[in-house]
């Protein structure tokens, strides 16, 4: 177990241009809130570093959407993500953002270090310009098709489809996002890092130096990258909004976002060590600490090959100890989109559950995208709580907190000797801390999870095999013993569970009583202590730790991705260009008539057409329809209709048709009729 080590745990810093949904918190927060309240624990000292990044073309794109400047943008969204990060338990302890003048400095800093020591290579080139909007494209700025893989709609910076960093010239076909102009080339000047001159010492770094230690998704895409060549890359970029380049002659440019960000878990290091009266350069300066970035895979470029560049660039900073990314999380099988609205939001969730943060702590932990995507489903979510949170863990408390209420009106009982199983269930929990710590350096949070879930199994089938509900009866002794075992349990769960289920394990340790120092358990002391909780110590009466979550809870949120589905079904459906200009001749041609369905039935052996009687006023004539799988004959009986009577006549499956039933589809694919509801427009009346 890791003790008194010095630990920085970065957590990527969220874009300030939409609020965090679950594929944000199961990809990087959680695991990263785990670990660093867990490391706490068990005695590091530990600085957890997040904060806004408000740079890049993402902000201003969102601005001009939202019709605001950027800075509103930021302003709005970084109060709406430090307020859910906050409720929603995780525990930063310094939460900043990029436009706060501390980062500026250092990052303006760091970039002047790095053109004084001659670590970039300055250079003019030809860049893509849209000539509409007058500025130069990169990044969000400019898709087009991947050089790599053929995907459509790669960016300027890279491909989300094939995960290649590109450079916006590499692009095929490339078109503006501002106007969806085609660009040109024109001359500017940036200043580049040669990643290429890095290569010897990535190499080495990751893959001689942690081919053991990293997890395979991430090593493997190091590799590849490395294998494939590096090139030099810019850092600076021609943009109105980002951190001027503080160099002469850099007048209208700012510095990359990608260069700018990681900086700021420096900056925000620095925030915290001086609203806490620290120093911050142990922090990123000792060899002995361990920095470990969390990171979503589409990151993994920039922490394990671009940063550590720039670390090394400068040369006084440590390098990470290990990039744990995960892979994605999908919502109901379709892939988590912001600009869809296709996400569960963290600060909407909160306000709808307002007391089960643990639940989806639990459930994106238990289910989260370690090795390979994964797909949260509320199904799943509603089993998780209901079928391990109420019934295994909270039934297994419940059950200690009541009985041990009603034999001893709270206090924890004497126990005599102990059995062969109390001692053996004993020794089995004092094993717990040692296998979920494996779990939980090893980076395998949901592996940690199921174990913290094994430490209620191991005390609920106690319970059963021990029956202490019967014992009570006859052997009053045995009963105090058992309970007394229980209750260590118990005491036990409401430390292990903290890194995982702080909410629960506060309420845990309310109903436990077990804030004063005296009781108070440490990660270690569950497996070195004798006693957890004393003969004679009071608890409390105590509330229910999780209650089931029914169908109509987890059919609201169903209902309201398929409201989502068909909005973006709606906005998505192309409006078919219109046709080739008719003369008025050509439309008098049509002769088009209100009628009445007066009969319908299925065509044998056709799944899709109904023939139909229709009263069009002239006559009442055959017509076949292709609406079989729409509609049912029954339904439509007596229905006023559009229909084209002078269509030539033609035979469907031997059935004449005199003529075409007129129709529209909705987005979603339904068929409408044309029907005018008005009184008085009768079979026969003219459409025209
Ligand atoms: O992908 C993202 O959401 C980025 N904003 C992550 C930045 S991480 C760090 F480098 F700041
Ligand atoms: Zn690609």
């Amino acid at each position: 177990m890791s003790t008194e080590g010095r630990y920085t745990i970065t957590a990527a810093l969220p874009y300030t241009n939409g609020p965090i949904h679950i594929g944000h918190l199961a990809g990087v927060y959680v695991p990263a809130d785990i670990y660093s309240r867990y490391l706490r624990m068990t005695g590091n000292d530990v600085a957890f570093i997040c904060g806004s990044d408000e740079h890049g073309a993402a902000i201003p794109m969102r601005a001009k959407k939202e019709g605001v400047s950027p800075q509103v943008i930021i302003d709005k969204y970084h109060a709406i993500i430090k307020k859910s990060f906050n409720d929603f338990g995780i525990s930063f302890d310094n939460y900043s953002r990029t436009s706060a003048p501390i980062h500026h400095e250092t990052a303006s800093e760091f970039f002047k270090k790095l053109y004084d020591d001659d670590k970039f290579i300055e250079e003019t080139s030809k860049q893509l310009f849209d000539p509409e909007a007058e500025q130069f494209l990169a990044d969000r700025f400019v898709t087009g098709t991947c050089p790599k893989c053929g995907h459509e709609e790669a960016y300027g910076d890279q491909c989300e489809n094939c995960g290649s960093t590109l450079n916006a010239t590499d692009l095929i076909n490339p078109k503006s996002t501002i106007s969806g102009a085609e660009p040109i080339l024109k001359q500017t000047k940036h200043w580049f890092l040669p990643l290429d001159q890095y290569d010897e010492f990535l190499k080495e770094w990751v893959l001689v130096g942690h081919k053991k230690d990293w997890k395979a998704n991430v090593y493997g895409q190091i590799k590849s990258w490395l294998d494939d060549g590096l090139r030099p890359r810019a850092v600076t970029r021609d943009l109105d909004w980002g951190i001027p380049v503080p160099v002469e002659g850099a007048e209208g440019k700012v510095l990359y976002v990608w260069f700018d960000a990681p900086i700021g878990y420096i900056s925000s290091t620095k925030e915290w060590a001086t609203r806490e009266g620290k120093d911050w350069e142990p922090y990123w300066k000792d060899k002995n600490t361990k920095l470990v970035h969390f990171i979503g895979k589409d990151n993994i470029v920039f922490h394990c090959i671009i940063f550590p560049s720039m670390l090394k660039a400068e040369g006084s900073y440590i390098l990470p100890e290990n990039v744990p990314a995960n892979e994605f999380l999908n919502l109901e099988g379709n892939k988590l989109s912001t600009s869809k609205n296709w996400a569960v939001w963290l600060h909407e969730y909160l306000e709808e559950f307002p007391d089960k943060q643990d639940v989806l702590r639990y459930a994106l932990t238990a289910n989260a995208p370690e090795t390979k995507d994964n797909d949260f489903t509320w199904k799943d979510f509603q089993a998780r709580n209901n079928n391990e949170l109420v019934a295994v863990f909270g039934n297994f408390i419940n059950r200690v907190v009541v009985l041990t209420n009603k034999y001893y009106n709270g206090i924890v009982p004497t126990p005599a000797a102990f059995s062969e199983v109390d001692k053996q269930t004993l020794a089995e929990l004092k094993a717990y801390p040692a296998v979920i710590s494996s779990s939980i350096e090893r980076y395998r949070f949901r592996e940690a999870s199921q174990e913290l879930l094994n430490v209620a199994r191991l005390g609920n089938k106690y319970l059963a095999d021990e029956e202490p509900w019967k014992l009570i009866k006859t052997d009053e002794e045995r009963t105090q013993t058992i309970m007394y075992v229980a209750l260590q349990i118990a005491g036990a769960l409401a430390t292990l569970s903290e890194p995982f289920l702080p909410f629960t394990s506060g309420k845990l340790k309310t109903i436990l009583n077990l804030s004063s120092s005296e009781v108070a358990s440490t990660w270690n002391d569950i497996s070195t202590k004798e006693i957890l909780i004393p003969t004679g110590h009071q608890i409390e009466k105590g509330e229910l730790l999780f209650s089931k979550i029914e169908d109509a809870e987890i059919q609201k949120q169903l209902e309201k991705l398929e409201a989502t589905k068909k909005a973006n079904e709606a906005e998505n459906k192309e409006i078919e260009p219109q046709k080739d200009i008719a003369a008025f001749e050509d439309f008098t041609k049509l002769d088009i008539r209100i009628g009445t369905i007066i009969e319908a039935e299925k065509m044998p052996k056709a799944k899709k057409l109904l023939v139909l009687k229709v009263d069009t006023g002239i006559n009442i004539r055959t017509i076949v329809s292709g609406i079989a799988e729409h509609f049912s004959p029954e339904d439509i009986v007596g229905k006023k209709v559009t229909v084209f009577v002078n269509l030539a006549p033609r035979k469907l499956r031997g059935v004449e048709s005199e003529g075409m039933i007129l129709m529209t589809e909705t987005p979603e694919g339904k068929l409408v009729f044309l029907n005018p509801d008005e009184d008085g427009v009768d079979p026969g009346a003219v459409v025209n």
